[in-house]
């Protein structure tokens, strides 16, 4: 078999069988296959997409690039959550100690930003001392101790996702269903979940732009969990601007520390509120109407942000020390009027700029940059009033290019946040 062959028969959009996939993921893994040719064939994978057997088995591949978790070692129902990656999406940083509150298990891999997208991994460690690397011991350990651990996909753990998932990002290959279904069910299966609820981003921040892509994605990995017998929802939500205020590593961390103190932005905690919903009465078989009431109850009675200075305490973080920049601006609107939209796309791309993303592979993360929003889609602007602040570090941005990312009108919209269950 000749690499060379392989990625022209994609290129010329026809099926690869399983063993060619196996030829180049193994090949990727053990560096007979190099990045610039993966980079070809993952190009040719964007544009010419895959069919639900390729896609399901590039994931069984993955899968079986590395070690899975038997979570029969964990005591209790494990629950899982991921999303598919948008601007300040912060959600798991308050669900997970959620749903532990609540009486589940969560043993959590994340990822890192790719693209313009962040990721729970680079947020988590912009807190001071936050390990997230354990071996399969400790994580295992930790998860029957604390109720949850979440790590980076270190380690043994699909690290065919872990080098994939790196050239991606850096090579304008994300935007692709068969690819970000396979990179998440991979790693989904091999943490052992039984029961996963998928946010599914939709809109200019987002990988899918359109409903119907966002539906296309998530019946590929329902169709990917069934194979192996997992219960997947999707919950279709969206991403035309940042979700919350805050975007940037640090930055998210301080307003999920707020959302679990009760003071959290309104967008954020309906949709934390939802996705924690699904999984608590999904992973303990109740009723939606009981999982929210639960829900709700944990995070008013702060049951909720104690389990979550015990997690980050496991894993060594200092929840007292969290990188934010001490250089911030504040950027004024130059007329007033309601905010109609923020550009999601356009504030990832600024904060990416500014360090808090990677723009090649060896990048090192600015953990305190980013861009706090001062207004949100519907409020009211006076000229001259603050409409977002930018933390900097090393990096300098526009601030015409921060004013151009929100439009400014005469209607005071609203966003309908969730738009669809997909089961
Ligand atoms: N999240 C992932 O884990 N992988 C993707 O490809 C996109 C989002």
């Amino acid at each position: 078999m000749e690499i060379i062959e392989i990625i022209t028969k994609k290129k010329d959009g026809q099926e690869l069988s399983y063993d060619e996939l196996k030829f180049v993921i193994d090949g990727y893994v053990n560096g007979n296959v190099k990045d610039y040719q993966m980079s070809a064939l993952l190009m040719a994978i964007v544009c010419n997409g895959m069919t639900e057997e390729e896609t399901i088995n590039l994931t069984k591949i993955m899968i079986a690039s590395g070690d899975t978790i038997n979570l029969e070692e964990i005591h209790g129902t494990v629950v899982d959550k991921h999303s598919t990656g948008g601007i300040g999406d912060k959600t798991t940083i308050i669900l997970v100690p959620i749903v532990v509150a609540c009486g589940l298990k969560v043993a959590k891999m994340s990822g890192r930003a790719l693209g313009y997208t962040g990721g729970t991994i680079d947020k988590l460690e912009s807190i001071d001392g936050y390990q997230t690397e354990l071996s399969k011991e400790d994580f295992i350990k930790q998860v029957n101790e604390i109720g949850c651990a979440v790590i980076s996909q270190s380690g043994t753990l699909v690290p065919a996702d872990k080098k994939l998932y790196a050239l991606r990002d850096a090579t304008g290959t994300t935007q692709s269903i068969p690819l970000i279904a396979s990179s998440i069910m991979s790693k989904k299966i091999a943490s052992g979940a039984s029961t996963i609820v998928i946010d599914v981003k939709v809109g200019n921040g987002a990988f899918m732009k359109t409903i119907e892509d966002a539906k296309a994605l998530a019946r590929t990995m329902i169709a990917i969990g069934e194979s192996y017998k997992r219960k997947v929802i999707c919950v279709l939500s969206n991403m035309e601007a940042p979700l919350g205020y805050a975007v940037g590593n640090g930055l998210e961390v301080r307003e999920c520390i707020d959302c679990l103190k009760g003071n959290g932005p309104k967008d954020v905690m309906e949709l934390v509120i939802t996705l924690a919903t699904y999984m608590v009465s999904m992973g303990k078989n109740i009723s939606i109407d009981e999982a929210k009431k639960e829900v709700e109850k944990v995070i008013e009675d702060g049951t909720a942000y104690e389990v979550f200075t015990k997690w980050i305490k496991a894993q060594h973080g200092d929840i007292e020390k969290i990188k934010i920049s001490e250089r911030c601006i504040s950027i004024k609107s130059k007329e007033s009027g309601f905010i109609e939209a923020i550009d999601a796309f356009k504030i990832g791309e600024l904060s990416e700029q500014l360090g808090a993303g990677r723009v090649v592979k060896e990048d090192n993360i600015e953990y305190g940059v980013g861009i706090v929003l001062s207004k949100k889609v519907g409020d009211f602007v006076l000229e001259n009033e603050e409409i977002a602040k930018v933390y900097i570090e090393n990096k300098d941005i526009k601030v015409d290019d921060v004013l151009d990312c929100f439009k400014i009108g005469e209607h005071a919209y609203s966003q309908k946040l969730i738009h669809e269950i997909i089961k």
